[in-house]
């Protein structure tokens, strides 16, 4: 039986055009490209010179059975309005490979190739599935305020919010800075952290998550940092350590499974660019698996559980350590742990994701829940092949007085976090949570190796362009 025709009429974007022949159109809804047939000698001439890589087209025509390789159908092409053309001379995406950072100058057009549009299909499925991971676990969407007064990880990597004349300031009389005649009547900055916000809801609520933007002044200019970028934190009473790690482990499978699922041709693109970048890396620089592989491994597998104090014997007397190898060498309990040691636990020790947990109390945020022996903390990182950290977490201290020892003990006023502490006088219960960082686990599942090229404009040091 004949295969019925079809009229039909697209709009996209021209990514090549072939022997004044075949136009490859896509309209973004997928890695795959429509093939358009037309006889250019039943075009007019002007709309012929139009029809070039990046130029926006509408196409009617009939869609048959494709008579070549690499589709199954085609349009054979009766009309082509040009929405808008696009100079070959000046239009800097034409159809050869172009460097990723020669991309991220141009980050208002590279969504317009296969590997941006790729990585942000992804990265909105992504968002998609966490969002209903946490709806099917009756969790209720929290929105933290971006603008605060408190620095939730105690780090001071903030970026003020001012309206006052940074020439000619209001002081005070110890001729400081004075902070009441500011716009909010005290020092605010962009929030590092909805944390301590999502921690007053749990108390309420029950079960809450942010996901929304968050801001740190680090000046790391690195491949895994971001001035500006999202975060995803779940805050559960009634949660100790144990049931967060369970909760973190099940979500994370959770969302990759998603994308597994949904993301098929674009993973398979992805997979593909991760090889061909690969090749030209030293084989012992190479990954294990492939993208899609080392997906499912994720689900299919359990993370590692390990102490602190069992993962400092293990870094201790490891052989890139004894050799030096470490930019920081591990000598003793309580060093805190760089992002080479924790990629050494899980690509070259565990091989497998690990949830680090009970840390020394001196490294972590002043909110962590004190454990018996005085000197660890009730928290856990989740390390990830290739990232490092991924997650990092707590059960929060509930214990009014330890907590404030705590906060004395670092200096903090604690007239700063009264409302903070009222959580702790009125029906304080046990509770825990997290953050994960959403570009970080973008970054794992689409495999690109620059955290910038996983936000649409990225944000660090020196650079703010679009
Ligand atoms: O470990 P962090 O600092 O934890 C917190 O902010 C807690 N308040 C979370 C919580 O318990 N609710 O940050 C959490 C995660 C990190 O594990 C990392 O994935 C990501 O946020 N992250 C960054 N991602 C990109 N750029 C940066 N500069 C990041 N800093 C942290
Ligand atoms: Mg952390």
């Amino acid at each position: 039986m004949a295969p019925k025709l079809q009229e039909v009429t697209v709009n996209g974007w021209v990514r090549t055009f072939r022997s004044n022949r075949f136009i490859a159109l896509n309209d973004g809804s997928t890695i795959n490209n429509i093939q358009c047939v037309v006889d250019f000698e039943k075009l007019e001439d002007g709309v012929l010179k139009k029809i070039n890589t990046g130029s926006a087209l509408k196409i009617s025509g009939t869609l048959v059975e494709s008579q070549g390789r690499g589709q199954n159908v085609e349009i054979q092409v009766s009309n082509i309005f040009v929405h808008g053309d696009a100079d070959p001379e000046t239009y800097p995406i034409q159809p050869k490979k172009h460097s990723l950072e020669f991309l991220r100058e141009k980050a208002h057009l590279r969504i317009r190739t296969n590997t941006f549009s790729a990585v942000m299909r992804v990265r909105s499925a992504l968002a998609f599935a966490i969002h209903q991971y946490f709806r099917q676990n009756d969790f209720h969407y929290f929105h933290a305020p971006i603008i605060t007064g408190s620095d939730a990880e105690g780090a001071g990597e903030m970026f003020k919010v001012t309206t006052l004349d940074s020439k000619n300031p209001p002081l005070n009389e110890e001729g400081e800075v004075n902070y009441k005649e500011d716009f909010f009547g005290k020092e605010t900055n962009l929030t590092v952290s909805g944390q301590l916000e999502a921690e007053t809801y749990a108390m309420a609520l029950g079960k809450v998550y942010t996901f929304g933007p968050t801001f740190r002044a680090e000046n790391s200019n690195t491949s895994r940092h971001l001035a500006e970028f999202w975060m995803i934190e779940p805050e559960m009473a009634f949660y100790d350590l144990d049931a967060n790690m369970d909760l973190a482990e099940d979500f994370i499978k959770y969302v990759i499974n998603y994308v597994l699922e949904n993301c098929n041709d674009d993973l398979q693109f992805l997979e593909k660019r991760l090889l061909d970048e690969e090749k030209s890396k030293p084989q012992a620089e190479r990954s294990e698996m492939a993208l899609i592989e080392k997906l499912k491994f994720i689900c299919e597998n359990n993370f590692k559980r390990v102490s602190y104090t069992e993962a400092i014997d293990i870094l201790r007397n490891c052989k890139p350590n004894k050799k030096k190898k470490f930019q920081y060498t591990i000598d003793e309990w309580g060093a805190d742990l760089q992002s080479e040691h924790e990629r050494y636990l899980v690509e070259k020790h565990f091989k497998c994701p690990v949830i680090l947990f009970d840390y020394p109390a001196n490294i972590k945020a002043f909110y962590m829940r004190l454990n018996e022996d005085g000197k660890t903390v009730r928290a856990m990182d989740i390390l990830f092949p290739g990232i490092g950290e991924i997650v990092g977490g707590s059960q929060r201290e509930e214990r009014l007085d330890v907590l404030k020892d705590k906060i004395a003990a670092l200096g903090i006023d604690e007239k700063e976090l009264w409302w903070y502490l009222d959580l702790r006088k009125f029906g304080s219960a046990v509770h825990s949570g997290f953050g994960l960082g959403f570009e970080r686990l973008v970054l794992f599942a689409t495999g690109m190796g620059n955290i910038r090229d996983v936000i649409p404009f990225p944000r660090t040091p020196q650079n703010a362009e679009f």
